[in-house]
């Protein structure tokens, strides 16, 4: 199963441009789609989801194409999506309410519905609290009720908007160790402005910054896109100037230890460093145009 894209735009009310000629090969697996907000994500998804019509250009799902009239009810057959803003219905169980969806999505008859409404709780660790309100339910088993429905069906591509959002760190952990693990058997996108989630799940990954493309390769070469760039000094006499990116500051018992990036060494005393995921990604967005010399510390 691949998502095929091809000089993708959207354009929303004939002003607001989402996507401008955005090409992509997604292949099978786990995919991190990667942006800050506003970066064009969601318009993405929802375009690949067949919700939303795109501007011009082509995308794919399999073999079939998002715009066509009649391919699109191929494709909502064997997708799955968890919108970023996924309303549940509290006043009821995980159960109903996935078994409620299942009869919408016309899965089966009575008997397979509910096999299958079981076979997702499983899947997705919910089978102990099944049976109790959503509304008593944490952040995290909220958002695994969200891929539950999503799962509903057996979809082979399964699309994930900013999943991870909210969640304390343990129930991120384990919801990304779920993604991961369906993502064996079927095609992931997940899209995200963490970047600890792409780093900890995907082995290929695309940044997207104003609805532009403006990486696409595995997550080790946007890695290396700071490479030879990264240095850690800690001096009291060291001053960031335009020329540099703050990655981090770390107070020292000594002061403060900077990683800067920078083209030239930054001070005498600074040293060249391994990049970190973050780093190659700030590098990219500055090398990209977008961020240049601010010497600070950058919000993604
Ligand atoms: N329905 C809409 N109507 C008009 N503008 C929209 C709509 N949805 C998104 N946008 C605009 O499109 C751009 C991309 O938004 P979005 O796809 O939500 O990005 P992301 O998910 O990366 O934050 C933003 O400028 C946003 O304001
Ligand atoms: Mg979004």
């Amino acid at each position: 199963m691949n998502i095929i894209i091809k000089d993708l735009c959207k354009i929303y009310r004939g002003k607001i441009t989402a996507i401008k000629d955005l090409s992509l090969d997604i292949g099978p697996g786990m995919f991190g789609l990667l942006g800050p907000n506003g970066a064009g994500k969601t318009t993405l998804m929802r375009i690949l989801a067949t919700l939303v019509q795109p501007t011009s250009g082509v995308a794919r799902v399999g073999n079939y194409l998002v715009n066509d009239p009649h391919e699109k009810w191929q494709i909502k057959a064997m997708l799955g999506y968890l919108p970023q803003e996924l309303v549940l219905y509290g006043n009821l169980s995980a159960y109903e309410f996935l078994d409620f969806i299942a009869a919408l999505k016309k899965v089966g008859g009575y008997r397979e519905r509910h096999r299958h409404v079981e076979h997702v709780l499983e899947l997705t660790g919910l089978q102990s609290v099944a049976k109790q309100f959503i509304r008593t339910y944490s952040g995290g088993m909220k958002r695994r009720v969200g891929i539950a429905q999503a799962l509903l069906g057996n979809p082979k591509v399964l699309i994930v908007d900013e999943p991870t959002v909210g969640l304390d760190p343990q129930e991120r952990v384990r919801f990304r160790n779920l993604l991961v693990r369906l993502a064996n058997e079927r095609l992931v996108l997940l899209s995200t402005h963490i970047i600890e989630d792409i780093a900890q799940t995907c082995l290929h990954t695309a940044v997207m910054h104003q609805g532009e493309l403006i990486f696409h390769g595995r997550v080790t070469e946007l890695i290396n896109q700071a490479r030879s760039k990264v240095w850690v000094v800690e001096a009291t006499d060291f001053q960031l100037t335009s020329d540099m990116i703050l990655a981090t500051s770390t107070p020292t018992t000594n002061g403060i230890k900077y990683r800067v990036l920078a083209n030239e060494q930054p001070h005498p005393k600074a040293q060249s460093a391994e990049p970190e995921i973050e780093e190659g990604y700030l590098w990219l967005m500055n090398t990209a145009g977008h961020y240049v010399g601010t010497g600070m510390a950058l919000q993604i």
